[in-house]
C-alpha cells in the first residue's frame, strides 16, 4: 500500500511538506502542487521554487505537477523539471475552477480529445515509459467523459491514473461517486490512485474494503485536516496526539513566518490551513471565528492559545 500527499496548491507546498517530515510520517510520496506552463523557451527559477530539490525533505519523494494545454510549453515546462533532477512528473487533468477549465486546462483537458492526447504524447516523450502520471475527476457536468476518455488514456505509457471521483462542476461539493469510481476501477489496467474525502481511518477501512485492487491511497483535506491521518492508517488506530500536534504547528508556523513578506500574508497561510484543521477540534466553530478575525501573527498565536485544544469526537 502507498499512501500519497495530495497536491493543494496554497497548502501542501514546501513548507506544509517540510514541516510533516520534520514532525509526522505515515505518507511514501507526495505530488506537488501545479505549475503552470509558460511561453517561450525558458522557465524562471522562481516559478520551480516549491520543488528545488535541495529544499525538499527527505523519504518523501516529490512528483511536481503541470498543468497546461500547449505540448510545446508542456514539454518545455518537463525539460526544466527534468534539468533539476524529476525523471517523473504529472499532468493535472482535474483543475475544476471554471477560468482553468473552461479554457481547456485542468479538468478541461477531458473535454478536448485531441489535446489531451497531445499532451499525453509530449509527456510520454519527454519523460520516457512509465514517468507521466494523470490526475483528473470523471468529467465536466456528468460522470461520462473520464469512461470516455479512458482507452485514449490507457494507450499511453502512463505511471499512474489518479481520480477523484467528482465532476468538474462539483468542485468540491456534494459526495464522490463511488459507482462510477468501481467502474473505471474495472476497466483501468493502468495503476489506479484512489483520491478523494478520506478524512478518517474509519473512512480508509471502507474504501480499502471496497476497492481491494486498489492499493495507492492519495490524502488531501483529510490529511491536513488531521495531520496524523497517514499514521493512524498505517498503524490501522487512532495515531493523534496533542503534544505532537503541537510541535508541528509551532514548527510549521516558523517556517511560514520566515517565507511570508509580512503578516498579511502570513494570516492568509494561517487562516487557510485552520480551515481545515479547526473542525478537527472541540469547539472548532468558536475557535475558527476567533482565528478568522485576528490580523496579525501575535494575536493569531494569542486566540489560539485562548482556547484549549482537544480533539472533537468522531
Ligand atoms: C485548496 C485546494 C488546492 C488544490 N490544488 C490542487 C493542485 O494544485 N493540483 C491538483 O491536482 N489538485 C489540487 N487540488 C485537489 C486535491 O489534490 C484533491 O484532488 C481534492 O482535494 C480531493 O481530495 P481530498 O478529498 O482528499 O482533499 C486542490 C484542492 C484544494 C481544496
Amino acid at each position: 500500500m502507498e499512501l500519497i500527499l495530495a497536491p493543494l496548491r496554497g497548502v501542501t507546498g514546501l513548507r506544509f511538506r517540510q514541516a510533516f517530515v520534520a514532525h509526522l510520517g505515515g505518507l511514501d510520496r507526495a505530488v506537488a502542487p501545479f505549475i503552470a506552463t509558460v511561453q517561450g523557451p525558458r522557465v524562471k527559477p522562481e516559478l520551480l521554487r516549491g520543488v528545488d530539490p535541495a529544499a525538499q525533505p527527505p523519504g518523501l519523494p516529490l512528483t511536481p505537477q503541470v498543468i497546461g494545454k500547449d505540448p510545446a510549453q508542456f514539454r518545455v515546462m518537463l525539460r526544466a523539471l527534468r534539468d533539476l533532477g524529476y525523471a517523473q512528473a504529472d499532468l493535472n487533468a482535474g483543475c475544476p475552477w471554471p477560468f482553468v477549465a473552461k479554457k481547456g486546462r485542468g479538468a478541461g483537458l477531458l473535454r478536448d480529445e485531441t489535446a489531451l492526447a497531445a499532451m499525453l504524447e509530449a509527456g510520454c516523450d519527454v519523460l520516457g515509459p512509465g514517468n507521466l502520471s494523470l490526475k483528473t475527476r470523471l468529467g465536466l457536468d456528468d460522470a461520462t467523459l473520464l469512461p470516455k476518455r479512458l482507452p485514449l488514456i490507457l494507450s499511453f505509457p502512463l505511471r499512474e491514473l489518479c481520480v477523484h471521483p467528482r465532476t468538474a462542476r462539483q468542485m468540491y461539493e456534494g459526495t464522490v461517486d463511488l459507482d462510477a469510481f468501481a467502474r473505471v476501477a474495472d476497466a483501468c489496467t493502468l495503476p489506479l490512485v484512489y483520491n478523494g474525502d478520506i478524512r478518517t481511518l474509519a473512512d480508509f477501512r471502507r474504501l480499502a474494503a471496497r476497492f481491494p485492487a486498489v492499493s495507492r491511497w492519495m490524502l488531501g483535506r483529510g490529511l491536513v485536516a488531521d495531520p496524523f491521518l497517514a499514521e493512524s492508517i498505517r498503524a490501522d488506530r487512532d495515531a493523534r496526539d496533542l503534544d505532537r500536534f503541537r510541535a508541528w504547528h509551532a514548527d510549521l508556523l516558523e517556517r511560514l513566518a520566515a517565507d511570508a513578506p509580512g503578516d498579511h500574508a502570513l494570516l492568509g497561510h494561517l487562516k487557510e490551513l485552520w480551515s481545515y484543521l479547526a473542525p478537527t477540534f472541540r469547539d472548532g466553530t468558536r475557535l475558527w471565528d476567533a482565528l478568522k478575525l485576528t490580523r496579525t501573527r501575535a494575536e493569531f498565536e494569542r486566540a489560539l492559545a485562548l482556547t484549549p485544544l482537544a480533539y472533537a469526537d468522531r
